[in-house]
């Protein structure tokens, strides 16, 4: 299993011990969170802070931008050090040319999906997407509780990327901890996000390895 531990949860006075925590540990890529305060009610960190997170990373960053107008940021997003750029299926007119020049920009594509958006809308792009995101809990805050609802849509997305012949893996984001994992692992999840989990854990590093042999 793939995880990408959120720093929305991490402590932001000292952002380095945490990513080094995460450099030492099984995760795979890390996760960050950014907030527009439009498309989402709240307000996290920008490109700025992702640059700096970049330069102590030794693992591929994966931005999960919640803003309107994903299209408009896609070289800074790259240029601050991205390896995937998610944006929301919900913020996107034109999905199919973001994805695109997402992938121009040399990225790795991802797309996500709101708890009340269906899988099935991904139907005519998939084959063209590294990756689908579905949002376990509404966007903007972390700590929220897992939308058991997610269970089903990973099974649907599942099906479609093996009907469709695309390449795409599954990510899960929010409410990602001990019980709900498992029950990813089990329906076909292929990553999994998780910040209060981690970062609220006695031993990060041993709760990433867990969720890594899942
Ligand atoms: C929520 C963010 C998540 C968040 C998850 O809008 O996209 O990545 O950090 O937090 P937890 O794991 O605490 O639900
Ligand atoms: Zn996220």
């Amino acid at each position: 299993m793939i995880i990408a531990p959120s720093l929305l949860a991490a402590d932001f006075c000292h952002l380095s011990k945490d990513i080094e925590m995460i450099n030492e540990s099984d995760a795979s890529w890390i996760h960050c969170d950014v907030m527009d305060g439009v498309f989402v009610p709240n307000i996290s960190f920008g490109f700025p802070v992702i640059k700096a997170i970049s330069k102590l990373a030794e693992k591929p960053l994966d931005v999960h931008l919640m803003i309107v107008n994903p299209q408009n940021y896609i070289g800074q997003v790259r240029d601050c050090g991205a390896t995937i750029m998610n944006v929301h299926q919900e913020a996107c007119t034109h999905l199919d040319r973001t994805v695109q020049a997402i992938k121009q920009a040399g990225m790795k594509a991802a797309v996500t999906l709101n708890p009340a958006t269906p899988v099935l809308l991904l139907e005519d792009i998939i084959t063209e997407l590294d990756m689908v995101l579905l949002m376990s809990v509404n966007p903007g805050f972390g700590g929220q509780k897992f939308i058991p609802n997610t269970i089903k849509k990973v099974k649907q997305l599942k099906q479609l990327i093996k009907e469709s012949g695309s390449n795409a893996i599954i990510e899960i984001d929010g409410g990602v901890n001990a019980d709900t994992a498992p029950m990813l692992a089990q329906a076909g999840a292929d990553a999994l996000v998780a910040g209060s989990a981690v970062f609220k854990h006695h031993s990060p590093k041993e709760f990433i390895s867990y969720l890594n042999s899942l």
